[in-house]
């Protein structure tokens, strides 16, 4: 009965979206308002921010809380951090530095904020340096991220769930199809289902379990992580790609899909223009 019920719910391929990266390569940035006496910007990496990146990835407290665990042991490390979000691997994160602003006082790196990852799904990340910790600012920093993040042109793309072997990978993509609001038919093995931003939290960790959730992402799963450490438990929060509309209507200039009897299909795809 459990695998019938399993052949039954599993779909086998997908459409979705998918972010079109890179931007061009001007440096321009997202700015937004912490309160009346910061300003909080998120920019492009740069090669030059190396020195700035590595005194974030060495703050402990910082550190522990990744999924690196421990501070980078020298610059080649962050280097090779950094090096994901820098060309040519802008075209597969979208990882922006974050930097503040208070009254008339120089702009100063506090953090990195952004998608780190876009496989299997697209994930979110942030850290902020310690200093700026309790003032909001990673709330706002990620609900400015998501106003641009959903805004970018995007391509269809179809996903296959056959072959998938890595077990991780297989319960993130589910994550992303459950989203699906369309009707589940085993016959048709082409469904559309609405982009993800996934947020892959520790469970102890407290500040980031608000800041998801004050963003809109909603609770999906928990997974036990086992390690030679010890075991810890993996919170899965998800955000839904809002311009998305599987009934056939269009949404703004934002997404048009269509609907043809039970089946989905995405019939065009538009975005607005990015802000970059
Ligand atoms: C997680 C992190 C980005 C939060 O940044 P922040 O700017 O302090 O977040 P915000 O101020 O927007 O919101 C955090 C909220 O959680 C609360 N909070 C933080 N730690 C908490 C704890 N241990 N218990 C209860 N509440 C906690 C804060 O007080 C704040 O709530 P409040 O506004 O009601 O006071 C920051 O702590 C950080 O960089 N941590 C290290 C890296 C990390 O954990 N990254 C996320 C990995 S999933």
């Amino acid at each position: 009965m459990a695998e019938r019920q399993q052949r039954e719910t599993i779909p086998i391929r997908y459409k979705t979206t998918r972010p079109i990266l890179p931007l061009t390569p001007d440096r321009k940035v997202i700015e937004t308002y912490v309160n009346d006496t910061t300003t909080i910007q998120l920019r492009r990496f740069e090669p030059t921010d190396l020195e700035h990146v590595h005194r974030l990835r060495t703050q402990e407290e910082v550190m522990v809380s990744t999924s690196a665990g421990i501070c980078d042991a020298n610059h080649s490390v962050t280097q090779t951090w950094m090096d994901r979000f820098l060309p040519p691997n802008d075209a597969s994160t979208f990882d922006l530095m974050l930097w503040a602003k208070q009254d008339d006082e120089p702009w100063e790196h506090i953090g990195v904020l952004g998608c780190h990852k876009f496989e299997p799904v697209p994930h979110i990340g942030y850290m902020l340096r310690t200093e700026w910790w309790g003032k909001t600012i990673a709330t706002k920093a990620l609900q400015a991220f998501l106003g641009t993040w959903w805004t970018l042109k995007r391509r269809q793309v179809e996903v296959d769930l056959r072959g998938v072997e890595d077990e991780h990978g297989l319960h993130l993509m589910r994550l992303e199809w459950d989203d699906s609001k369309t009707h589940l038919n085993p016959s048709v093995d082409m469904q559309a289902v609405p982009e993800i931003l996934l947020a892959e939290i520790d469970e102890r960790n407290i500040g980031s379990i608000k800041v998801v959730e004050r963003c809109g992402f909603k609770y999906r799963a928990r997974e036990t992580v086992v390690e030679e450490q010890g075991s810890f438990v993996l919170l899965d929060y998800t955000a839904t790609n809002p311009t998305a509309q599987f009934a056939g209507k269009s949404n703004d200039k934002a997404a048009r899909f269509c609907l043809l009897s039970e089946r989905v299909i995405i019939a065009g795809l538009e975005s607005l223009e990015s802000p970059f």
